[in-house]
Order: structure tokens, then C-alpha cells, then sequence
């Protein structure tokens, strides 16, 4: 269980409230399919993910992308138990998904990314970084909790 700081956790709440989740989710998603294509296995359902222009067009990977920023949504509101908050969602991405769990750090990655070029460095500097990407941590290791 992480113990934050107030420091972090307004840090975390205030990098947060300045995304805009039906922006960020769709560009995050997108952006793990194209950078590592190997993703594009779980979303055959998903239509045409062939190019990154089909990538990017596609309404339903930026639907999906909603659906991935809203659970982000939910851990920041519920940052002193991510663990719980995430138990059915982990439960699903291991049994009924099979997602590989390596592949919740390249989205966090990709997240990451996205939410840096969208805020610039004057706003995501490093010490925003670091409280980001610790957030992020701990959402990634609270998703693979349930793989046995
Ligand atoms: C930050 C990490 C992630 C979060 C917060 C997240 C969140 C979610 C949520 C909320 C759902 C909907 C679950 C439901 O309807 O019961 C979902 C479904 C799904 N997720 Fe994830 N996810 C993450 C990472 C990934 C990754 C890395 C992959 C694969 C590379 C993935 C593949 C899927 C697939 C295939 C579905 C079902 C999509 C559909 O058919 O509608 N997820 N995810």
C-alpha cells in the first residue's frame, strides 16, 4: 500500500484535472497501437487498425481510450486504494481478456507521454513527472494483481 503525501496526491490531483480524458484517452490509446503494434491483437474487434491514420480515425479505439481514462478517472479519486478499486478490472484483463501485463506499463508509458506534450514542460516539469509516473506505477502494478 502506498502511503502519499499530500504533496503527491495534490500534485497527482491537479496534473489530472487538467487533462481532458476525452482527449488524452483516445491519443494514449492510439498511441500504443502504433508503437507497439503487438497490441493490436486484443482489439480485433476493433475494425481497421492497419495504418496509424486508421489508427487514429478509428471511433472505436477512441471510444475505448474514454473507457481506459475514465478507470484512471476513478484511481485518482480513490488514490489511497487503488488495490481494491482495480481488483474486478484486473480480474478481467487476466482471465476473461488475457492481456499480457506488460503491456499496462507501455499504455502508462504512452499516458505518460501524451499528457507531457499536451501540458508542456513548464507545467509537467520533473517533479510532476515523478508523482505521475508513480502514480501510474501503482495503477499498473494494482491491474496485474489478479494474474496468477
Ligand atoms: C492503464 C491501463 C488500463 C486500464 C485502466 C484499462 C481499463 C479498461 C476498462 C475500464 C475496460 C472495460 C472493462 C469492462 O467493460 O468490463 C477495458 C477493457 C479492455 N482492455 Fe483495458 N485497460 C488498461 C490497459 C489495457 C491494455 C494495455 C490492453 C491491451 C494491450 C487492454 C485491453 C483491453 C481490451 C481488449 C478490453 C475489451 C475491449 C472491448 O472489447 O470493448 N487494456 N480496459
Amino acid at each position: 500500500m502506498v502511503e502519499w503525501t499530500d504533496a503527491e496526491k495534490s500534485t497527482i490531483s491537479a496534473v489530472w484535472g487538467k487533462v481532458d480524458i476525452n482527449e488524452i484517452g483516445p491519443l494514449a490509446l492510439g498511441r500504443v497501437l502504433i508503437v507497439y503494434p503487438w497490441t493490436q491483437r486484443y482489439f480485433g474487434s476493433f475494425g481497421d487498425v492497419s495504418t496509424p491514420a486508421a489508427i487514429m480515425g478509428n471511433p472505436k479505439v477512441a471510444a475505448h481510450g474514454k473507457v481506459v481514462c475514465g478507470a484512471l478517472d476513478k484511481a485518482v479519486k480513490n488514490m489511497g486504494n487503488i488495490l481494491a478499486t482495480y481488483k474486478s478490472l484486473s480480474e478481467t484483463h487476466a482471465n476473461k481478456l488475457f492481456v499480457d501485463p506488460d503491456n499496462f506499463r507501455l499504455l502508462a508509458d504512452c499516458i505518460t507521454v501524451c499528457v507531457a506534450a499536451k501540458l508542456g514542460p513548464a507545467v509537467f516539469n520533473a517533479d510532476t513527472q515523478e508523482a505521475f509516473q508513480e502514480f501510474l506505477a501503482v495503477v499498473v502494478s494494482a491491474l496485474g494483481r489478479q494474474y496468477h
